[in-house]
């Protein structure tokens, strides 16, 4: 099952609840180690990536249930774990597990990390902040090696605000024995959301959200109760697909504020955005007009929705650019919108979009998750039938997107990819 197929050209409306943030709920998968006894994570997404997380923190000695929708996670008796490169490598964020396993145990050993194919991905930051923390750190094989004698807290400056950097170092300063700031952090909503989760299990951290994090180390940390927000990169891509299909999706469960750079240039696009307390809807009657899109750190506009903005504008009126500032590569997508009938070319890191009246059906393939995504919107749009393969990208980020999108009016299902023809 391996594939959606989707008959296109309808317009999507109605409501949509967001599920929890994968990469909120990802990040706090790894910082959940450090504190003894059990944990609860409410709102969790069903996603694969979190699948894959829980079954790498068991080989970490952590006891790990799914309870409707919420994982119990117990960490009290963690242990030097061995876990196999092929899960470490699936997930980007197995590699964030390492500070805080020094901060618990002195020592961890974790083989060097994946995550989607759309750049090097380097982690260097992650570990000159370790070592800035007082880690030894050495590469062997293709494994990390870490030890310490016990973490000391430090100044730290990133040389970009990375989100996964600040997450990894925050979490691990909590049991530094000090004080330590982090400058030029990251202020993803998801740094905010991992620190409110520190600090109910105990941590003192301030600063999140802002460019400069303090944390002031405390001795141990505790399990907690904790409930994943909504996720912000769902949420924006079934706003997408309401704009793409012209019609009128609401979406539920979100705050608001953390969607304004995509609603902003929904809005410059010409389609027409309504906030509530905790929902947002974007209507769009008319064909979408061109815009210049640029990705940039938040509260910027997110690399994450670079690739479904682009299938959107793909059917816009003129020339659309979306340029790419945060990976090299995140553009897995372009060559099978074209497949589609878009008319896009890459020059440099921008895709210049030559908008298209309409996008006709294909046999198209998933090069990482939020391509997957920038497929599905583009084959909802296109007239005739598409099928996507490779979804198992796509299912690393959404949540039973299929009927999601079917409550919306769609037309799409989930065929093994026997039922597609090859390419
Ligand atoms: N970077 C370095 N060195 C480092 C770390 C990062 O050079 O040690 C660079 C990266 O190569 C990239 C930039 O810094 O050019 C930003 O990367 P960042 O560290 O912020 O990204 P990340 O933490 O690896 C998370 C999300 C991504 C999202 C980015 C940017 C998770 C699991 N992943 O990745 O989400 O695109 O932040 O917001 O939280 C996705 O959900 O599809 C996804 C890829």
């Amino acid at each position: 099952m391996n594939a959606y197929r989707i008959e296109g050209g309808r317009p999507l409306a109605g409501s949509v609840e967001v599920p929890g943030s994968k990469n909120a709920c990802l990040a706090i998968m790894s910082a959940v180690v450090l504190g003894e006894g059990a944990t609860i994570l409410n709102n969790v997404p069903d996603v694969s990536d979190v699948r894959i997380k829980a079954r790498l923190l068991e080989k970490f000695g952590a006891r790990v249930e799914w309870r409707e929708g919420s994982l119990f996670i117990d960490c009290t008796e963690l242990k030097q774990g061995d876990a196999d490169p092929e899960t470490v490598r699936a997930i980007r964020t197995s590699f964030y597990l390492l500070g805080p396993l020094l901060g618990r145990l002195g020592s961890a050993k974790l083989p060097v990390p994946g995550g989607c194919n759309i750049g090097a991905r380097p982690v260097d930051f992650h570990i000159k902040g370790l070592e800035l923390l007082g880690a030894k750190i050495k590469l062997d094989e293709g494994t990390y090696f870490g030890r310490t004698d016990g973490l000391v807290g430090s100044e730290i400056y990133l040389d970009f605000p990375s989100a996964g950097a600040t997450q990894h170092l925050m979490a691990s300063a909590t049991l530094a024995q000090g004080n330590t700031t982090i400058l030029n952090a990251a202020v993803e909503p998801e740094i905010v959301t991992l620190a409110d989760f520190l600090n109910r299990m105990g941590a003192r951290i301030e600063g999140a959200g802002t460019s400069t994090i303090t944390i002031q180390g405390v001795e141990r940390l505790d399990g907690c109760e904790f409930r994943i927000p909504s996720d912000r990169l769902q949420g924006g891509t079934y706003l997408l697909a309401g704009a793409i299909t012209r019609g009128d999706v609401e979406v539920t469960n979100v705050y608001p504020e953390s969607q304004t750079a995509l609603t902003n240039k929904l809005r410059e696009a010409g389609a027409d955005v309504y906030e509530g307390s905790d929902s947002v809807r974007v209507r769009a009657a008319k064909r979408l007009k061109a815009i210049k899109v640029k990705t940039m750190p938040y509260p910027g506009f997110p690399t994450d929705m670079q690739q479904p903005v682009a299938a959107a504008l793909a059917v816009a009126d003129g020339t659309s650019v979306v340029e790419e500032t945060i990976y090299e590569s995140r553009i897995g997508h372009i060559p099978e919108l074209n497949r589609l009938g878009a008319k896009i070319r890459l020059e440099g890191r921008s895709a210049i979009i030559t908008g298209v009246e309409r996008l006709s059906g294909a046999e198209v393939e998933a090069s990482d998750l939020r391509a997957g995504a920038a497929l599905c919107l583009a084959g909802l749009a296109a007239e005739g039938e598409t099928t996507v393969r490779n979804v198992h990208f796509v299912d690393r980020g959404y949540e039973r997107l299929a009927e999601k999108l079917t409550a919306l009016g769609a037309r799409i299902e989930r065929v093994g990819a026997g039922q597609t023809s090859s390419r």
